[in-house]
């Protein structure tokens, strides 16, 4: 089936799609970005995405390309045009086209919006689950300003391709001793009590939707949160570490840089908060 994507205004077949090569977005990665999965045929943590979208804009002082109501109904157009039941919906902003100069292009410079949807596979995602992840350590090399979602993922990108070089699903990232998170997701682990630690909210993670969906999880099911930084020579002592994303829900980790984590299964704390998000996040 022809796969239809949403640029500018306009329902046209992917392959056919096409954005000007002086887009803001591909000459100085300025630009935005969100991924939500549909499940069934309903956004999960939509209105998390959408208001993460808003700040990113904000802090980048762009405009937004339509109003939030209008966005809904593109992108639930985009995922009934490409009869998908569950879906991974991608949104992209930039800052416009303009002739190639630094600062930003004169008022009233149109953002660009693309948004696409792939098929999920729920399944899939569940099979990892049950087995679990191994993943890596990568320096983390990225600026200063990573809680805004900006398409400027080379660092990411790099860390990715190692982790995968080495076999593994995901690069936790280790700045100052500490590990701020992975390349794509928010990184967690559980200590001896059986509470769940991640890194703080700063300008050093992305502040995850799932890591927010996650803790109001954990604080139903009675499981302390701490949002504290950690080592990665904690992680690796941890009896569970797992990391989250919208793509990964809540997935744990069995390996980190080939060092077994707790019994080398998924852990007890991992899978619960697993199914918790999952619940919560279908009924909205
Ligand atoms: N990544 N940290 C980073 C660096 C991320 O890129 C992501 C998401 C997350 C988790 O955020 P959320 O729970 O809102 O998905 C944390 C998406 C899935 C991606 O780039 O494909």
């Amino acid at each position: 089936m022809t796969r239809i994507a949403y640029v500018n205004g306009q329902y046209v077949p992917q392959s056919a799609a096409t954005v000007h090569i002086e887009d803001r977005g591909y000459q100085f990665a300025d630009g935005v970005y969100e991924v939500c999965i549909v499940v069934n045929g309903r956004y999960w943590d939509m209105e998390g995405h959408l208001a993460r979208l808003q700040r990113s804009l904000k802090e980048l002082q762009m405009a937004a390309p339509m109003g939030i109501e209008a966005l809904k109904v593109v992108m639930g157009e985009v995922v009934r045009r490409n009869r998908l039941k569950n879906a991974l919906v991608y949104m992209q902003v930039t800052r416009g086209v303009a002739p190639r100069n630094h600062p930003f292009p004169p008022e009233g410079t149109r953002p660009s919006l693309v948004i696409t949807a792939r098929r999920f596979d729920l399944d899939q995602s569940d099979a990892r689950a049950k087995t679990g992840v191994a993943v890596i350590s990568q320096p983390d090399i990225r600026w200063g300003r990573v809680d805004i979602k900006t398409v400027g993922l080379l660092p990411n990108a790099l860390a990715k391709q190692a982790a995968a070089e080495a076999g593994a699903a995901e690069a936790l990232l280790v700045r100052d001793g500490v590990v701020t998170e992975c390349s794509s997701s928010n990184a967690w682990i559980v200590d001896e009590a059986g509470a769940i630690i991640t890194h703080p909210k700063t300008n050093r993670i992305l502040g995850g939707i799932t890591r927010q969906t996650a803790i109001a999880c954990a604080e139903e099911l009675q499981i302390k949160v701490i949002e504290r930084p950690f080592t990665l020579e904690e992680a690796k002592a941890a009896p569970e570490v797992f990391i989250t994303s919208a793509t990964s829900f809540v997935m744990p980790v069995i390996s980190v840089d080939g060092v077994r984590i707790g019994s080398g299964k998924p852990g007890p704390v991992a899978m619960r908060l697993r199914e918790a998000y999952k619940a919560r996040a279908a009924r909205g």
